[in-house]
């Protein structure tokens, strides 16, 4: 199985993202780090304790990291998580503690103790992978990759024309992408297709543990506000497709291509150019996901509901 570290968000898809890490037998879950995004970082972390303890996570240590953005002030995404993150169910006091880390420094731990490289998976702004990267460069070559849900090859969902993660912190995503690491971008143009139908929530839920009744009450409350907001009542369940890119065999399909993110548009900042035909004629710097087998993916997320408690 591969080693990874999620750096998240949490935020209802983020969690499910957790519990896809965790109850995945092709991964191996170290460490979950958390940054400030879709609420606050004192939520966030919190929020990624609780999805650890619904679902009987234990020795995975969770630990918090930047509470806003490299050059910008946060933004975050009540309207469609809720004032606390994770809308809907009632949260339980968390079980598992706040690490005493820092969140890179837990990545740089988890890094140098393992015997081989380690993915790091983010789905929330790539603030904590940036500063990971600035501050400790000699963990480079312990990375195996970063795979990161965020941007799109088309159009954005916080302006046409940038997707949330990527707007939060552009300036991150840009340092991310020149540090050379293998890269790759689950954007909205496959995510939107992970969508939450009545019927997907209804296996989920009928997996029967109390994993799948919480995630039902977190799916019902995102999938309203996604009705409302944006008018896609079958909520996009975004962060688990970032997730799946390193499951085996992976629903996900990547090509290869230039990546660029815009950081000076009066109207676009945040938002990716990813050159698919190549135009531009540049090197290609990233994996981009361009398709996904939609059925595989939610048998995959269902299969490690039911393995959590
Ligand atoms: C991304 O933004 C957040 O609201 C979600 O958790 C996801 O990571 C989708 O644009
Ligand atoms: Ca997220």
């Amino acid at each position: 199985s591969i080693p990874v570290i999620l750096d998240c968000d949490p935020g209802h898809d983020d969690v499910f993202a957790i519990w896809l890490a965790a109850g995945h037998p092709s991964l191996d879950l170290r460490a979950i780090t958390t940054v400030g995004g879709n609420v606050e970082l004192r939520f966030t972390e919190y929020n990624a304790r609780v999805a650890c303890t619904v679902a009987g996570i234990s020795g995975v240590p969770v630990a918090a990291g930047a509470a806003g953005p490299l050059e910008r002030e946060l933004e975050t995404a009540e309207w469609i998580h809720g004032e606390n993150g994770l809308g809907g169910p009632e949260l339980p006091e968390p079980t598992m503690p706040l690490d005493e880390r820092d969140a890179t420094t837990l990545m740089a731990d988890v890094l140098l103790a393992s015997d081989e490289p380690v993915a790091i998976i983010a789905t929330g702004p790539l603030t904590n992978v940036a500063i990971l990267l600035r501050d400790r460069p000699d963990m480079v070559d312990r990375i195996r990759e970063i795979v990161w849900m965020g941007g799109s090859t088309e159009r954005g969902n916080v302006t046409p024309y940038a997707e949330f993660n990527s707007w939060v912190d552009p300036h991150a995503l840009a340092a991310v992408l020149a540090s050379g690491v293998r890269f790759t971008m689950v954007g909205l143009n496959v995510t939107h297709r992970a969508l939450v139908t009545p019927a997907v929530r209804a296996s989920i839920e009928a997996v029967g543990n109390a994993t799948a009744a919480f995630g039902g009450e977190l799916l019902e409350f995102f999938c309203r506000t996604n009705d409302e907001v944006f008018g896609l009542p079958d909520g996009p369940l975004h962060d688990p497709v970032a997730v799946a890119v390193l499951t085996d065999p992976s629903p996900v399909t990547l090509v290869h291509t230039r990546l660029d993110v815009e950081l000076t548009g009066t109207e676009t900042l945040g938002a990716t150019s990813v050159d698919l035909d190549g135009i531009l004629g540049r090197e290609p710097n990233a994996w981009v996901a361009v398709d996904l087998d939609v059925a595989a993916f939610w048998a995959d997320v269902e299969a490690a509901v039911a393995r959590l408690a």
